[in-house]
């Protein structure tokens, strides 16, 4: 019997957010924990009007901050729906803001920039070692000297393993086309003996009798690493020194206060 487990279809980069476009600006609208953070972080480590690269920019959700701070930026997405939709939320910063429907292994841009991020987990969609290193390496020979690669992961398996038997609620919203309260479950498996997290978002509309009236749901894997093996390919990619946060109000990581819902912040520093 072929149970489909662990999945193994091929996806190429983006893929699993074609789905998810339609309602992540009403899931994450009021989602901004990370806002501020990479506000400031442009604040110290861009020059004021600079120009950031963001990998995996999504519909804009932290693009737009960043262009009423008034940088530039180019922005770098491999899913066109998603892209899309930044593309009509940031359409009065035309000037300031090129989006490029390309995934960042293959990015090639003639600036060299100060600071690069990666913002919300994007990294985490690197399902191979050899993706990661391609994203990293590429974003090295992207950096001016001295530049800064910044970006957050949710390395849930840090904290241990995830069997796959809990559904937790994460977000609810008023979806004001059809007059229903949208939430986003989601259940996590750790796959046994793989490097890789499967999530399984399921988006429901509910009606006035708080019924499933539909259900979306989006399968969206995940890369584990140890912080070891990150740190190994950074390095490998020419990120020699490599600052640690535990989370957006700057706190430092300290492995024993992991949870499943904890952020590590990574600085990498391009040498000078
Ligand atoms: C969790 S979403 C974050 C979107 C946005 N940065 C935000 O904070 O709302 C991760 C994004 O990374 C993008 N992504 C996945 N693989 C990528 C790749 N190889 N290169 C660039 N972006 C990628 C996805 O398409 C998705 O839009």
């Amino acid at each position: 019997m072929n149970l489909d487990w662990p999945p193994t279809d091929e996806l190429f980069p983006g893929e699993e957010y074609i789905k998810y476009a339609e309602v992540y600006d009403l899931l994450f609208k009021d989602f901004g924990v990370d806002i501020a953070f990479y506000v400031q972080a442009a604040a110290r480590l861009a020059a004021a009007g600079g120009t950031i690269l963001e990998l995996g920019a999504g519909t804009g959700r932290l693009t737009l901050p960043l262009l009423e701070a008034g940088y530039h930026l180019i922005g770098v997405e491999p899913s066109g729906s998603m892209l899309e939709r930044a593309r009509l939320r940031l359409a009065r910063y035309e000037e300031r803001a090129r989006l490029v429907h390309i995934d960042a292994q293959s990015m090639q841009f003639s600036e060299r920039f100060k600071l690069a991020i990666a913002p919300y987990g994007m990294v985490a969609h690197l399902h191979t070692d050899a993706e990661r290193l391609a994203v990293f390496r590429n974003v090295h020979a992207h950096l001016a000297p001295g530049g800064i690669f910044l970006f957050d992961d949710m390395p849930g398996w840090l904290a241990g393993p995830s069997d796959g038997s809990t559904l937790d609620l994460y977000r609810t919203a008023h979806d004001t086309v059809t007059g229903m309260t949208v939430r986003l479950m989601t259940n996590v498996i750790d796959v046994a003996d793989q490097p890789l997290s499967v999530r399984y978002d399921l988006i429901d509309w509910l009606n006035a009798d708080q019924r499933v009236a539909r259900r979306l749901v989006v399968r969206i894997r995940f890369r584990n690493i140890s912080l070891e093996q990150e740190l190994a390919l950074l390095k490998q990619a020419g990120f020699a020194r490599v600052d640690l946060l535990g989370g957006f109000d700057g706190r430092s990581f300290c492995h024993d206060d992991l949870t499943r819902n904890s952020r590590l912040i990574l600085q990498c520093h391009r040498d000078a």
